[in-house]
């Protein structure tokens, strides 16, 4: 029988299944090797808008797989802005813990002027016990501030920057993404505060890991207000923690979401493929949405 929060969409046949009030659901009942038809993507679509990351159990996808499932919610990117993409294939990403791991809160490539809509992940190799991925919900996190910090961030644009890609991009003359070539990797400016293009919602659009500062503040104003904000959006009530398998697949909206890869597995394998979706200019209530 299922469980009261199950939430089966009756012309589908797929059930949502929350792996926590606020962020994380898990689908069932879809093969996601082969292609959906419009009202299965439409429900994984409001699945993603509702949860933000959604997961898939024991699925078998191939690179090219995993690039066509993407390819029916939006335009697929070239697999990482300054990483290597797998040989096979130009739009995947290698997620290899021999080489890297993501152990630290972040939201991916946010140094672009578009970054990523989302990104997927399907896990070839996972450890036995170890390397879960947890994300945290940006909106709940936004929601949950006083309202005079709410406020207060409404009105914050951020600087957004990696100078180690930067550097890179530098040596090697330039870069691809969204399909456009870019001489220079120059800083990004993003609202602190981004609104969610499909639903409407708000959320918070900082992270450790790709924020420099914030616009117009001292060092001090900027890194308090930063510091306070990294603090709250991880709270463990905004968040959820996945456990991996092998054939396990992740769908994360990068415009709701921060996701932190655990580093606790040693030496045991970790190998998954990453495919990255186009997103657009973030807007919010201190710089309103770009025309057309
Ligand atoms: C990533 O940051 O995209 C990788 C997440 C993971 O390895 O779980």
């Amino acid at each position: 029988m299922l469980g009261h929060n199950w939430r089966v969409t009756p012309d589908t046949g797929i059930s949502v299944l929350p792996l926590s009030p606020t962020v994380g659901a898990e689908i069932v009942n879809v093969d996601i090797s082969v292609p959906l038809a419009p009202e299965v993507i439409g429900s994984i679509r409001e699945a993603l808008n509702t949860h933000h990351v959604v997961f898939f159990r024991d699925q078998s996808l191939g690179a090219e797989q995993q690039a066509d499932f993407a390819r029916q919610f939006g335009t697929v990117t070239e697999a990482h802005p300054v990483l290597p993409s797998i040989d096979e294939s130009p739009e995947v990403l290698a997620i290899d813990g021999r080489v890297d791991r993501a152990s630290w809160w972040h939201t991916d490539v946010t140094f672009l002027e578009t970054p990523a809509m989302g990104s997927i992940l399907s896990m070839l190799e996972a450890p036995e016990v170890g390397g879960d991925t947890m994300w945290a919900s940006l909106q709940d996190a936004y929601e949950g501030l006083a309202p005079a910090v709410r406020e207060l961030c409404d009105k914050l644009i951020a600087i957004h920057h990696d100078p180690w890609f930067a550097a890179d991009v530098a040596e090697r003359g330039g870069y691809e993404w969204d399909g456009t070539w870019h001489e220079k990797l120059l800083p990004a400016l993003h609202p602190v505060v981004r609104t969610h293009p499909e639903t409407g919602r708000n959320g918070l659009f900082v992270n450790r890991q790709f924020t420099r500062a914030i616009l117009g503040l001292s060092d001090n104003e900027s890194s308090a207000i930063l510091e306070m904000l990294y603090h709250h959006c991880v709270k463990p009530e905004y968040t959820c923690r996945f456990r991996w398998r092998a054939g396990s697949v992740a769908f994360w909206d990068n415009r709701a979401t921060l996701h932190y890869a655990l580093d606790d597995y040693g030496t045991a394998a970790r190998f998954a493929h990453r495919v990255t979706l186009q997103g657009d200019k973030p807007f919010g209530p201190v710089m309103p949405r770009p025309r057309g």
